[in-house]
């Protein structure tokens, strides 16, 4: 095939090695008879690369893992899906979107522009996979630094999707992100998930302390921007029953059963 992108450069463990995996991951569960979540576009992606996937594939246990990513890949396209269908002229900003294919599985014909936006490194790597369009942008920067969102047209609705990227800066920078984008637009919504309070714990002991902050119901965000009105949430494992593989669903469902493993990651979803 011409068109095969080169990753052999990816570091085991680095933040392009973390987004190769839950590529790899949603393209496993693509395979399945009826998935759940049925990324197409990520199992082409992984047809495309040309990386040593065998390795990968020993370290990530995918016939478990392929779930948990799944099901919570799926809780956040569902959501997105029902604000796009109410205000399909939305802009979505999809932040810390690694190389998560849903700006081309979902985008609204003839909708507003769509901004994938993750840190350059990233970025660049995406962009060796897809092509940006009049409608479908990609921005290489913090979503601390506040220069991008000059970039972004004002006023109107719009969706701000965070998935897995929140937990990793500050709740001050996160405040001030959101202060921002409130600021540029009208009215929408933002859909994000974040770590109970055992996730800075964990972190500081096995993984260096990357994860800063964790809340136990979502109501920090409302007291750091008091125009964000909390008015849902749900833990990144709701729907395990429609897990296809019945070993792999008993194991969801034990864990289910535990609150402090159920409510380690849930997804809020808040409107302004
Ligand atoms: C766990 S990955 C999740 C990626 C993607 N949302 C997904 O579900 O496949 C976290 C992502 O957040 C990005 N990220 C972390 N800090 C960031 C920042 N300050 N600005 C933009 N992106 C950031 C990382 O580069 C990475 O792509």
């Amino acid at each position: 095939m011409t068109d095969k992108v080169d990753f052999t450069g990816v570091q085991w463990k680095s933040v392009e090695w973390t987004n190769l995996c839950l590529l790899y991951l949603r393209a496993h569960e693509s395979r399945l008879a009826q998935p759940i979540l049925g990324d197409d576009v990520a199992a082409g992606d992984i047809e495309r690369i040309d990386y040593d996937f065998g390795r990968m594939h020993r370290a990530l246990h995918p016939d478990t893992n392929q779930f948990m990513v799944a099901l919570r890949s799926a809780q956040f396209d569902a959501l997105m899906a029902a604000y796009l269908q109410r205000h399909p002229e939305a802009v979505v900003l999809h932040l810390g979107c690694g190389l998560h294919s849903r700006g081309l599985r979902m985008a609204v014909p003839d909708g507003g522009p769509w901004y994938d936006v993750d840190l350059p490194n990233v970025i660049a790597l995406r962009r060796q996979l897809h092509s940006e369009t009049e409608r479908y942008r990609m921005i290489g920067s913090s979503v601390t630094d506040p220069g991008w969102i000059e970039e972004l047209p004002a006023g109107g609705p719009v969706l701000i999707v965070a998935e897995g990227l929140l937990m990793y800066v500050t709740l001050d920078e996160v405040a001030a992100l959101l202060h921002r984008l409130l600021d540029r637009f009208d009215s929408g919504e933002l859909i994000a998930d974040f770590l109970s309070p055992w996730g800075p714990r964990m972190s500081r002991i096995f993984t260096a302390g990357l994860i800063k902050w964790g809340t136990r119901d979502g109501r920090e965000i409302s007291r750091a921007e008091p125009r964000l009105d909390l008015v849902g949430s749900s833990p990144i494992m709701a729907g395990y029953e429609r897990i296809p593989l019945s070993r792999q669903r008993l194991l969801y469902r034990l864990q289910y059963a535990i609150p402090a493993v159920r409510g380690y990651d849930r997804i809020y979803r808040y409107t302004f």
